[in-house]
């Protein structure tokens, strides 16, 4: 049975800084973040916008009536979540109205959690072919101001319909996966900051990837010439391209040169966002498919998922006749297009600005939230959301 990703949507804050005011501002070289990093703009979430609330927002825009009453799964995978009971599936599931008889469940291993909700829900679909799992990526990217890792933050969320007979991209049969308990990256639970070892992560990130690279091409027996383009977990731009460089001399110039030039546009919307942790890999994946308008149909994809701490993903998609009639780009186009700048000093505000932690009433302003569905307040210890 051909299962897969028949729909996809993201969605992102409102307001982004410009990477090089904020480098100015911390007396950086620009070239630094726009070339050494490889980011443009990072996204800024208002205080009304949490993990919550994008996902549900990116989820919005693809779903029709028959998806909601099909959909029994719903995983959302985070790793900023907003509560270590509650999922923060189940808030996204009335949010959008899903059918009552569905199971909600949130996933977490760091920036791999989406790609642990996609292999779930393929297992799903094999047993209940009918079926359809909505899986979500969604994450607030947070290290603090002046930090080393500022530069690599981010806010955004990737919604995806799993089914049978998908009409984007088929998951092929093969998939290469590695775990070993590395502290490269985590977050206590007492702390909405992430802590992290920069160099040391980049270079687990690539070691991580010669693991499942290797593993995959044994067990698939499909070599570098066999991908049209291989997408990457994108922390910030530059690191995708640093682990692709270490198996360009498996292909030819040719290889080489298509391997690059699609890597470039799988990088363009992440640029523009930021890390936005789970949903990294596949905001890369939109960007080779909405932007690549040369992308064939037939085409294989490898993706290549991480998540510190850390694991390892290497899997594989075949790109279905007329994908593109099934994406959404004129929408994403408009939220990249209506996005406010705000300065530096207006994101150091935004950033500090934090919800209270005692139990105390807030009502927050929603008017200048252009989002469909937005935090507006808490109350008694609970987040409460509208959808306006
Ligand atoms: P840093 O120490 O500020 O930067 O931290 P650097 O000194 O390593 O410089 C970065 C690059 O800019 C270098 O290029 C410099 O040469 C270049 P490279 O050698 O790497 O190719 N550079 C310049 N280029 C042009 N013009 C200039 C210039 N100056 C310098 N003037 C670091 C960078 C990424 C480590 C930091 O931002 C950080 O700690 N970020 C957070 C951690 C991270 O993103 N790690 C990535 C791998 S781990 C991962 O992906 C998982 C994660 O998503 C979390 C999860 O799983 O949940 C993070």
């Amino acid at each position: 049975m051909n299962i897969g990703i028949d729909k996809i949507g993201f969605y992102t804050p409102h307001l982004y800084v410009d990477m090089n005011k904020l480098a100015v501002a911390r007396d950086i070289e620009p070239e630094k973040f726009t070339v050494g990093i490889g980011q443009e703009k990072m996204a800024i979430p208002p205080i009304t916008q949490d993990p919550v609330t994008l996902a549900a927002n990116a989820a919005l825009g693809i779903l029709n009536e028959a998806d909601k009453e099909k959909i029994d799964f719903v995983i959302f995978g985070t790793e900023s979540g907003i509560d270590n009971s509650k999922s923060a599936g189940v808030y996204v599931h009335n949010l959008l109205g899903l059918n009552p008889h569905a199971r909600t469940v949130e996933m977490k291993q760091a920036c791999y959690g989406a790609t642990a909700g996609i292999q779930l829900a393929k297992g799903h679909i094999a047993l209940n072919p009918e079926s359809k799992v909505l899986v979500i990526g969604s994450d607030i990217a947070r290290y603090g101001l002046n930090t080393a890792g500022e530069s690599t933050q981010g806010a955004g969320a990737v919604a995806m319909v799993i089914s049978a007979n998908p009409r984007i991209m088929v998951l092929e049969e093969h998939s290469a996966y590695f775990t070993n308990d590395i502290m490269d990256f985590w977050r206590p639970i007492y702390s909405d900051k992430a802590f992290v070892d920069g160099k040391f992560s980049n270079e687990q990130y690539i070691y991580f990837f010669s693991k499942v690279w290797e593993q995959y091409k044994e067990k698939s027996g499909l070599e570098l010439k066999d991908f049209e383009a291989i997408c990457y977990h994108l922390p910030y731009t530059k690191m995708g391209l640093k682990a692709l460089r270490t198996i360009l001399d498996e292909g030819t110039e040719e290889d080489n040169e298509r391997l690059v030039a699609n890597y470039q546009v799988s990088t363009q919307y992440n640029r523009s966002v930021g890390n936005i942790y789970t949903g990294s890999l596949y905001l890369s994946l939109l960007s080779l498919l909405e932007l690549n308008e040369g992308l064939e149909a037939g085409s294989r994809v490898g993706l290549y998922s991480y998540g510190s701490g850390a694991v390892g993903e290497f899997f594989t998609g075949i790109l279905q006749s007329d994908y593109r009639e099934h994406l959404h780009i004129n929408d994403h186009k408009h939220l990249f297009d209506s996005r406010m700048e705000v300065t530096v000093p207006e994101y150091e505000k935004l950033f500090e600005e934090t919800l209270p932690v005692d139990g105390s009433t807030l009502e927050l302003d929603i008017t200048k939230d252009t989002a469909a569905i937005c935090l507006s307040g808490v109350e008694d210890n609970k987040r409460l959301y509208v959808r306006k």
